[in-house]
């Protein structure tokens, strides 16, 4: 239990982190570009490493590699009208989409055209791009060839200059972790949470912001990723969350308390799935069939995925803080562990299994 070892020196440590990310918004500069100096992600050897922003050329390609970033960094403002969160792409892939483990642009950008089960075809970049927008943005995809698209595929096409075409690259995608030691526990994430991640994103999981900027986004709430995006399945938000959270200290937390928190995070009310059919049993089984998604249990008396993430006042799981009663039929937590498989990997099929 190393969340228990020293936690008025991790408190203290994250209220330093806090300070200094809420310092640097003050001064206009942005947070993880800084901080990500001090991440253990980056591959010990043979790491790629994307071109300097100095070598961005000065012509029209050049143009669009910036506004890609921009648009990356700042996606709310930049491209509102697809945007239905207050997220920003770089929120999940930090350091600008430049960071190992955080499912860099220059790990991605090789691996596509792809086929990709959860459409049944082979997905174009832009189209892998597109359903970022519709889910973890909770907004509307830009249609193929859209100004937005080409920027954001331009910036990423720059990362990966000078990297193999069709390379899984080391430190592409997020870490997958093996199964905890013991079943993931809401009750014990939400400890967790209290000790390593309120102080930034807030006991109510909103986030925080400053003169109108988030700061910190929230993680769950109409606010935040909806149903149908990657980070609400369990195993990949603890991948995220042990090589990434909290900010600047990637890699502190054990694996238990990465399965843990994640359980406790996606446990949270946050907006409907796109896809969803008219029914919350229906959309589960069709998309959601996967041990590490909640969508369609009842967690403290809250039906999650009923489409009503503002329902917070109203019995909140995160309310009843403690109280880890994730009654359902076939509960998750205990078929968690059974169907986790040895290499790590979640068993749900890739039919079903979210990836965005
Ligand atoms: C809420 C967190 C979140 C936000 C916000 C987000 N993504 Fe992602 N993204 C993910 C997750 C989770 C995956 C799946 C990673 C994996 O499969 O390992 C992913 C995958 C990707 C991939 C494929 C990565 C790979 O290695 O195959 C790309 C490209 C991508 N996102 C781009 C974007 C862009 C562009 C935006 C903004 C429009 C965005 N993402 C916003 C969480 C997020
Ligand atoms: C020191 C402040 C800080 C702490 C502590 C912290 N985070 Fe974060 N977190 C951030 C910031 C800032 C971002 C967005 C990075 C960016 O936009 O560059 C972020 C992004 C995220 C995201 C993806 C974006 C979203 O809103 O879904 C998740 C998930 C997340 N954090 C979970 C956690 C968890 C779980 C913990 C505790 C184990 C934690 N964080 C602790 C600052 C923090």
């Amino acid at each position: 239990m190393t969340g228990r070892s020293a936690p008025s020196r991790r408190l203290a440590t994250l209220a330093i982190a806090a300070v200094i990310g809420l310092g640097m918004l003050a001064l206009g500069v942005g947070i993880s570009p800084h901080l990500a100096k001090h991440r253990i992600a980056e591959p010990a050897t043979g790491g790629f490493h994307p071109p300097p922003e100095s070598a961005i050329p000065d012509n029209e390609f050049g143009r669009q590699v910036r506004l890609g970033k921009a648009i990356f960094t700042d996606t709310g403002a930049l491209a509102p009208t697809y945007v239905g969160n207050s997220l920003r792409c770089s929120s999940c892939h930090l350091d600008a989409g430049r960071l190992a483990n955080s499912a860099p642009l220059w790990g991605a950008y090789p691996l596509y055209p792809a086929y990709r089960a959860k459409n049944g075809h082979v997905n174009t970049f832009q189209e892998r791009l597109q359903g970022c927008f519709r889910y973890s943005m909770n907004g509307k995809p830009p249609p193929l060839g859209d100004p937005v698209l080409v920027a954001l595929e331009s910036y990423a096409y720059f990362l990966t200059m000078g990297a193999p075409v069709g390379a899984k690259l080391p430190g592409q995608g997020y870490p997958k972790l093996a199964p905890p030691p013991q079943r993931p526990d809401y009750a014990r994430g939400a400890a967790v949470y209290k000790a390593s991640c309120a102080l930034c994103h807030g006991v109510d999981g909103q986030g925080q912001s400053s003169n109108g900027k988030m700061v910190f986004p929230p993680l769950w709430g109409p606010q935040s990723y909806n149903w149908g995006a990657g980070m609400s399945d369990i195993a990949n938000a603890a991948g995220f969350i042990k090589a990434n959270m909290p900010l600047s200290q990637g890699g502190t937390l054990s694996d238990q308390e990465a399965w843990d928190v994640a359980t406790y995070m996606d446990s949270q009310p946050r907006p409907q799935d796109p896809r969803f059919t008219g029914s919350i049993e229906e959309t589960r089984t069709r998309f959601h069939a996967s041990p590490t998604s909640m969508y369609g249990r009842t967690v403290n008396g809250v039906l999650l995925g009923d489409g009503r993430p503002t329902n917070l006042e109203h019995g909140s799981p995160m309310a009843a803080e403690g109280a880890a009663d994730i009654a359902s039929p076939k509960a998750a937590p205990d078929a968690l562990k059974q169907q986790i498989r040895p290499d790590g990997a979640s068993a749900s099929s890739p039919q079903t299994a979210n990836d965005r």
